[in-house]
């Protein structure tokens, strides 16, 4: 879908998530003809460079974080729409000249790519000298607070010179193909809505598993957890659409009114029924705590829980959620088992069958349903369960290879001023308002996570947490 020229104003030009997303993932919609003639791509940060400089930078970040499209003898006119400013966000110097960059008539879009105690003072400036008007975007990054109050605290800042219809909240895993496809796999197939409440569906698992670790970013990272990094906006973004009622339209209220109830229905978790762990070090590998450089820290990289959902569809049903670092293999999917039969007519099929739906959103997305069919040959009517798999780079063809990158998707639909990928304020309220009491419970308790070893699914006790209810967690490959 075509977009209208812009200019985009990239507060934080330089800084990482700048070189190893924003950056490339312009550059692929560039070559794909989605940035019409007359855009603009503007970087701002402290420090002082030319356009020809900032050029230079992203030269660099493409070169070094992007794919195949490296290579596109377009880099050269893509650098041409780039221009630098050097800003300082709590003064006053570079506004002007910002502002004198400005120009009527295109969308203009400001990316606050830049630790959350800026977006007060940008918001603020962007008004002050005129540079944002009443049809301006700005796009923020997570994290959205630390809890309830400080996000409240944000939302207030932002909408004394926002409205609502003008903020775009960023949840990276909005933007993943496989994440929006789970939408089309539900309300644009007839098989599946009348199945997904809890007569067929046993449970729910979902799970983010990552092969690295914190190193690098543990000053961050160890103020957080994977309970504030993780679980409180991507693994509660993909609860919500796996959850949620058939909003009436595909659009951003309908679909985050309703992720919004889903919120609201979530029982609190007593400390039983989750898992915290941190990883021990491996062979050649450090721990958690030598990443983290805090020789005494008992945050969490790895949580597993089971989540219940008190409404009428859910009742009964349990969601287990797991995310952690340097497990067993970089995979994420949703699984949702449907119960057994309630009676099996063919003799000595002592097995359980049971139909299975994954939607893989990491690596080789896709979707396998697991049915279950008479095992070929003629050694008698026996049962195996077998996949019918549709990994999306085998059923598009090529171009299904070339899925884009989350960033590159929802950067486009901030331009397009389509707000359905993106969190609501009092989305995000309602989910801290979840994850206060847990987080506050285990620092009154002192709680110390369970240690794990590199490479596996995590502590002992996440296992046990999933048997005591007859279950098992699926592998992570
Ligand atoms: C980020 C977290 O939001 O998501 C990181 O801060 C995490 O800790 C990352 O590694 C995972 O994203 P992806 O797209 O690689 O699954």
């Amino acid at each position: 879908i075509p977009v209208d020229p812009f200019d985009l104003v990239i507060f934080g030009g330089t800084g990482d998530l700048a070189r190893r997303k924003i950056l490339p993932g312009l550059f692929r919609r560039f070559i794909a003809g989605q940035m019409p003639e007359g855009s603009r791509i503007i970087g701002a940060a402290r420090s002082e460079h030319d356009d020809a400089e900032y050029r230079e930078v992203a030269r660099a970040a493409i070169e070094e974080f992007g794919g195949e499209e490296k290579k596109d003898p377009a880099l050269q006119d893509f650098l041409g729409r780039l221009h630098y400013v050097a800003i300082d966000a709590t003064g006053e110097g570079g506004w002007s000249q910002l502002s004198g960059l400005m120009r009527d008539g295109v969308v203009r879009a400001f990316y606050f790519s830049v630790a959350p105690s800026l977006f007060g003072p940008l918001a603020e400036r962007l008004h002050q000298h005129r540079i944002a008007d009443g049809d301006s975007r700005i796009v923020v990054e997570k994290p959205f607070g630390r809890d309830l109050e400080s996000a409240k605290a944000l939302n207030a800042t932002l909408a004394s010179h926002f409205d609502e219809r003008q903020i775009y909240r960023i949840d990276h895993y909005l933007g993943k193909e496989t994440v929006q496809n789970l939408m089309a796999i539900r309300f644009g197939n007839v098989l599946f809505e009348p199945l997904w409440n809890s007569h067929y569906v046993d449970h729910i698992q979902i799970t983010v598993a990552e092969t690295v670790g914190v190193g690098g970013r543990g000053a961050y990272y160890d103020k957080s957890g994977a309970m504030r990094d993780m679980v409180q906006n991507h693994l509660m973004q993909l609860l919500c659409l796996i959850a949620m009622e058939p909003p009436a339209q595909f659009e951003a209220d309908a679909v985050r009114d309703e992720k919004l109830k889903v919120i609201r229905a979530l029982q609190p978790v007593d400390a039983h029924h989750i898992v915290r762990g941190q990883y021990d070090a491996g062979e050649d590998s450090p721990s958690y705590r030598q990443d983290s450089e805090n020789p005494r820290s008992f945050t969490e990289s790895f949580v597993a829980m089971r989540v219940m959902i008190a409404n009428w569809r859910w009742a009964g049903v349990p969601f287990y959620l797991r995310t952690g670092k340097k497990l067993k293999a970089r995979s994420s999917e949703i699984a949702v088992v449907f119960k057994d039969l309630g009676h099996s007519m063919f003799e000595g099929d002592e097995a359980r069958h049971r139909n299975i739906l994954s939607i893989r959103l990491q690596p080789n997305e896709g979707i396998d349903l697991q049915v279950t069919i008479k095992e070929p040959g003629p050694g008698g009517m026996r049962l195996v369960d077998v996949p019918l798999d549709m990994t999306f780079a085998d059923a598009l063809g090529p171009d299904g290879e070339d899925v884009p990158d989350a960033y590159e998707r929802l950067i486009m639909d901030v331009i397009r001023g389509n707000q359905t990928l993106f969190m609501r304020g009092d989305e995000v309220e309602a989910a801290w308002a979840w994850t206060d009491p847990i987080i506050e419970g285990w620092e009154r308790r002192a709680d110390v996570p369970k240690l794990y070893e590199q490479g596996t699914g995590g502590p002992e006790d996440a296992q046990m947490l999933i048997h005591r209810d007859g279950r098992r967690w699926r592998d992570i490959k």
